[in-house]
């Protein structure tokens, strides 16, 4: 375990804010969260790869950060279970599972971030959630002060939530987490474009004859993502900053006779039960966002729901004026209330 004062904080969180933390400790034993020092400056917050966080200014308290990196798996007999220390980068996992030709996770390749933080945070793409695969998350009890496992059925995994993120917030420090993945032939192509990439890149008759493979999928979904996502390396963002909002009917109802009166044409949706979501990165470039900088904050040009440190000189505050305004304007238009999918610390 190595312990750390006033810490610069722009290579810990991916929109390269230039904050510090009071204290940061890194450590590499589940064992080791049991003799943090009490004396050091609270509150504890553990972090991942900083890929879904906005610091809103300097952080007064105690980052706590997982080393545990490792990749442990055991085969069982309809699926092969993968034991993944949670300071693991949750790609370095999506290669690792391509490479052994194991399906379940390559939908997911390309996301930032570590693999606690997948778990706490349920990331998805391409019509996969981290908790489709979650078979247990081992964590650190800090009430009780004693490791835990948790079913992945018991976390209330949901788009883009779960309990970690609700009623369990900050109370468990995730140190690893089984993932359930299977050599069974399982690709998942309904999602948006996947299919027609991957006819485009292999021919339609790898799909017809069943010959795709983790690998070719996990290529394929990273070559949609470079022509939509910027790379953290060049330039700073969380990913998707607001949650896709799922309305009433009615108010979706509501959202297209805007549109026809606006002339925004047809209203891209997925319907949910009763209820619909409505892509935001659609909102969002309907108001005029699409684009656009403010201060040192700017809407991303390819993809409108990623807010980027446009000139790398951004400040909290920069963010936070275009995150305000940018709810503001999509509450006007469509009277639809944005939230925020990356966490504001
Ligand atoms: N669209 C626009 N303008 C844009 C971008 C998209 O109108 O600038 C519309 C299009 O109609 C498009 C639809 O929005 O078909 C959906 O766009 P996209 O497939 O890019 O997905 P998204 O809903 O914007 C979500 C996730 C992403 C994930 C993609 C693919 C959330 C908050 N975001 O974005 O996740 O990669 O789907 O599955 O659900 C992330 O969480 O950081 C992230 C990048």
């Amino acid at each position: 375990m190595d312990i750390f004062y006033d810490v610069p904080l722009e290579k810990l969180n991916t929109f390269r804010l230039k904050v510090n933390a009071a204290c940061l400790v890194e450590y590499d034993t589940p064992e080791e969260l049991r003799t943090i020092p009490a004396e050091l400056p609270a509150p504890r917050k553990a972090i991942g790869g900083g890929s879904n966080l906005l610091f809103t200014g300097d952080f007064p308290g105690t980052l706590l950060h997982s080393r545990i990196r490792f990749i442990q798996p055991v085969e069982m007999q309809e699926y092969v279970l993968v034991r993944v220390g949670s300071g693991a980068r949750w790609d370095d996992l999506c290669a690792w599972a391509a490479d052994h030709g194991l399906w379940g996770i390559e939908n997911l390749s390309g996301i930032p971030g570590e693999v606690g933080a997948a778990a706490v945070q349920n990331i998805g793409a391409y019509g996969i959630e981290a908790g489709d695969v979650v078979d247990a998350v081992e964590c650190f009890d800090t009430r009780r002060q004693c490791p835990v496992v948790i079913k992945g059925a018991d976390c209330g995994y949901g788009y883009r939530t779960s309990r970690f993120k609700e009623d369990w917030k900050d109370r468990y420090i995730v140190t690893a987490v089984g993932i359930r993945l299977t050599r069974e032939y399982r690709p998942r192509l309904d999602y948006g474009h996947v299919r027609a990439a991957l006819e485009e890149r292999f021919g339609s008759y790898v799909l017809e004859q069943g010959e795709l493979t983790p690998a070719r999928v996990r290529e394929t979904i990273l070559s949609i993502r470079r022509t939509k996502l910027p790379d953290p390396a060049d330039i700073g963002s969380a990913g998707s900053f607001f949650r896709n909002p799922v309305v009433s009917r009615d108010c979706f109802d509501a959202v297209v006779r805007t549109a026809e009166q606006r002339g925004f044409g047809t209203v891209p949706h997925y319907d949910n039960g009763d209820q619909v979501k409505i892509p935001a990165a659609w909102l969002i470039e309907q108001c005029g966002w699409k684009g656009k900088t403010l201060g040192h904050a700017g809407v991303y040009g390819k993809q409108a729901l990623v807010l980027v440190n446009a000139t790398g000189q951004a400040a909290p505050a920069d963010i936070l004026l275009l995150e305000e305004q940018i709810k503001a304007s999509v509450q006007a238009v469509f009277g639809i209330t944005l939230n925020p999918e990356v966490e504001h610390v």
